[in-house]
């Protein structure tokens, strides 16, 4: 029996109407095209409380059930999609805040795959700095990684944002199928046989 590989993704957006979050949105799709079985996490929706360290390792001390939640739905994840607008030239704070709600233990040796959206194409520096504590948290991020601009969006009456860019969306599937690749190489070993549709280019 084979297992579709269980995806949390993260929007690090503080903005109900957000970019990031609709690019997840998008990337959610993907995922389950590609045979993964992903969960968005949106901190706009679902806000984390500052963390305490001295609750680091040990969720349970929370009170806030959120709080305990994230670390048990990372535990369970077999790869993760962290994404981020562009806040001062970095990823923003209430990701960080939540990236410190978890620890090592949690994402030891899993893929991530890295997505940044910000006013131009220096959001790149949001996917750099990820990448630091990706590696912090010894996780493992795939190479392939997305930066999405305000004109890549259509914005539906009445709806939020909605990715369109051809090129973004492409960029989206090299995305979703490097890291649902890297899971089934590196996974349990009953995601092996998930059928993910076409390599990665
Ligand atoms: C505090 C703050 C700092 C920002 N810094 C940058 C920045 O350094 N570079 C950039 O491209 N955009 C920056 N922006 C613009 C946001 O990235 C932009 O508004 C983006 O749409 C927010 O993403 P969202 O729609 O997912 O909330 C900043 C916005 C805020 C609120």
């Amino acid at each position: 029996m084979t297992v579709r590989p269980q995806v949390l993704m993260i929007s690090g957006s503080p903005r109900n109407g957000s970019h990031t979050a609709a690019v997840l949105r998008a990337g959610a799709n993907c995922l389950v095209e590609e045979g993964a079985d992903p969960l968005l996490w949106d901190l706009a929706a679902h806000p984390l409380p500052v963390v305490e360290a001295e609750c680091h390792g040990r969720p349970e001390r929370y009170g806030a059930a959120l709080a305990r939640k994230l670390p048990l739905l990372a535990a369970r994840a077999d790869a993760f999609v962290l994404a981020s607008p562009a806040y001062h030239g970095a990823y923003s704070g209430v990701l960080k805040n939540a990236l410190d709600h978890l620890d090592a233990g949690r994402l030891r040796g899993k893929p991530v795959a890295l997505v940044a959206h910000g006013e131009n194409l220096s959001a790149v520096q949001v996917c750099d700095g990820l990448r630091t504590v990706v590696r912090a948290l010894r996780a493992v991020a795939v190479p392939e990684q997305l930066v999405t601009v305000p004109g890549d969006f259509a914005h539906p009456a009445g709806g939020g944002p909605e990715l369109v860019a051809p090129a973004a969306l492409d960029r989206l599937g090299d995305v979703c199928r490097a890291l649902t690749s890297m899971a089934c190489r590196t996974g349990r070993p009953a995601m092996a046989g998930v059928d993910r549709g076409r390599s990665p280019q």
